[in-house]
């Protein structure tokens, strides 16, 4: 990153778009410093492609390969090329469900940041919510943490709480959550946009001062 120009994001996702919408708006509203770069996805009709679509950003669907849950090496090498050519600061997966590892993040170390549906490190993996429902605890969240190799293991960057209701389903305590998400992603992509997040080893700290947008994700 040099000079004063903005923060580039790619968003990578599998479904909605609510964050995605989240963060965009954001952008637009002048609370997010930053440029939405480029849009990629694994599924050819998904919200998401079609919101980037309707706000005019650029936007690409790329086939995800022979797996189920990840990437093959050809789809991964043509994510890997989409991002490059778009040169993007930060890579922010929003709902994107594929396990990202190897060459991907060899290529973007400590630049792709995730959401997750639950306060890490309890409840990762598939449907948090409903994990957490059924453990039986009284609130559970979201996280946006920096994804490494492990699933939902990375350095938490923010984490935002929800209450759980007595009479709560799976489908209205995700939709709580999903608010909560919606407000989280923005902040802190703000924040580490405005260098006033910094990370130690595992644990991030907010600043006063302002520090180098550079510095702010060595860890
Ligand atoms: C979000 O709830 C996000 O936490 C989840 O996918 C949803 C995407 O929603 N991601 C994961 O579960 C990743 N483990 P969106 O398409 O409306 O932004």
């Amino acid at each position: 990153m040099s000079g004063n120009r903005k923060v580039r994001l790619a968003i990578l996702g599998s479904g909605r778009g609510s964050n995605f919408t989240a963060i965009a708006d954001a952008c637009a509203a002048g609370q997010l410093a930053a440029e939405l770069a480029v849009v990629l996805t694994d599924v050819a009709d998904s919200g998401i492609l079609r919101l980037a679509h309707e706000r005019g950003i650029k936007s690409q669907f790329i086939p995800p390969g022979k797996f189920r849950t990840k990437l093959d090496d050809e789809a991964e090498s043509a994510f890997v090329e989409a991002l490059d050519e778009t040169q993007v600061d930060w890579i922010v997966l929003a709902g994107f469900m594929r396990i990202l590892k190897g060459e991907f993040l060899r290529a973007f170390p400590n630049r792709v940041l995730n959401i997750h549906p639950s306060l890490l490190p309890s409840f990762p993996g598939l449907e948090a919510w409903t994990q957490a429902l059924e453990y039986g605890v009284k609130v559970t969240g979201c996280t946006v943490h920096i994804v490494d190799q492990g699933v939902d293991t990375g350095p938490i960057l923010g984490q935002r709480t929800v209450p759980v209701m007595d009479d709560d389903t799976p489908a209205l305590l995700y939709a709580r959550i999903q608010q909560a998400e919606n407000l989280l992603y923005p902040e802190v992509l703000q924040a580490l946009a405005t260098g006033r997040l910094v990370i130690h080893g595992r644990r991030s700290v907010a600043v006063e001062e302002m520090v180098s947008k550079q510095n702010c994700l060595e860890i």
